[in-house]
């Protein structure tokens, strides 16, 4: 337990800061329910992949290679079917779609979990900054592409952070995707996290009227392979303390398995979830202009990039 932990308690969901995914899926059967995690192989999405499987779900795990999904899917004990799904090349993320489509899966949740964080130096993909790419954009494709597959009452969940905060203060910087003027490794990563809780914003727009929902989640603080490009004197520090003020990677992954399988909140849509409870999100975060603009900017985007 982190020290942190002794002073947060549980909020109106009966669980918080300190709930585990094992805990908020506790008594909960997920036999027959498909959940498609992106990420599967690290971090939060193996220990989401883990304890979804444990429940009985069949978990669709996507990985940055064949390779690397088939590992983290044999290592755990239940039904989990890899896939391949590189967000920052637009083919293989089609293909992915067209995988899930071949295998004829009913999705009954989408966890868009995949992320990178801080990169210290600007890169691209197809002339967007590299973390929007991947977080965002590659996430925007696999998402639209299986609105088909998505069961009637099917729960999307998107992986933002706290971090969206640290987005400029106009928001998503549409004038210069490509990240050319003014590059910030966490201005940047923020900007690919506020477009993490705006897409989901807009989806549960598109959703009302209907039994789908579309919800955003801050997991936590948690040490895992997400601080990969942090400078070595942060990662030493974050290892020394870590253990007193951080989220354990069960607590982390929390979050995310609550807002795609409890019952509880089945029916909430358009919200934030920050310690398996609703949170509120900076303001311009609940601006649906913004929302729909960055929808109609990333469906531009895609229709840019190459078919196949
Ligand atoms: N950890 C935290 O404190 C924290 C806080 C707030 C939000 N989050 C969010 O939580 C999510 C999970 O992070 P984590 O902490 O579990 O990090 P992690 O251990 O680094 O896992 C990230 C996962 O994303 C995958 N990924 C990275 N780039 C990809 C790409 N181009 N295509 C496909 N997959 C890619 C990684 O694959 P490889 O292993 O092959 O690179 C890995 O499976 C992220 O969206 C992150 O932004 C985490």
């Amino acid at each position: 337990m982190s020290l942190y932990q002794l002073f947060k308690g549980k909020g109106p969901s009966g669980f918080g800061y300190g709930s585990t995914a094992d805990e908020v899926t506790a008594g909960l059967s997920l036999k027959g329910k498909t959940v498609l995690v992106t990420g599967c192989n690290s971090g939060l999405g193996f220990e989401a992949m883990r304890v979804l499987t444990r429940r009985g779900a069949t978990v669709l795990g996507t990985a940055r290679t064949l390779e690397k999904a088939r590992a983290a899917c044999s290592a755990v004990d239940g039904q989990a079917v890899p896939l391949a799904c590189e967000l920052s090349d637009p083919a293989s993320v089609r293909a992915c779609v067209d995988a899930v489509t071949a295998g004829g899966h009913r999705l009954d949740a989408l966890i868009g979990n995949a992320g990178i964080m801080a990169l210290p130096k600007l890169e691209q993909a197809h002339g967007i900054e590299l973390q929007f790419f991947t977080n965002h954009i590659g996430h925007f494709i696999l998402v639209t592409g299986l609105l088909d597959r998505l069961a009637d009452d099917g729960r999307v969940v998107m992986l933002s952070s706290a971090a969206h905060s640290m987005a400029p203060r106009e928001g998503i910087r549409f004038d210069d995707l490509a990240g050319a003027r003014g590059y910030t490794a966490w201005g940047h990563y923020g900007q690919s996290k506020l477009a993490n809780l705006l897409f989901a914003k807009e989806l549960a727009r598109r959703f009302a009227g209907t039994r789908r929902t579309a919800n955003a989640v801050h997991p936590g603080v948690i040490r895992t392979n997400l601080g990969r490009h942090m400078p070595g004197v942060a990662s030493f520090l974050f290892g020394l303390v870590g253990p007193l003020v951080l989220k354990s990677v069960p607590q982390g992954a929390a979050t995310e398995v609550y807002a795609a399988v409890h019952p509880d909140v089945a029916t909430t849509s358009g919200a934030y979830f920050a310690d398996c409870n609703v949170a509120r999100p900076r303001a311009d975060a609940d601006d649906p202009a913004l929302a729909r603009r960055l929808w109609e900017v990333s469906e531009a985007i895609v229709a840019r990039l190459p078919a196949r």
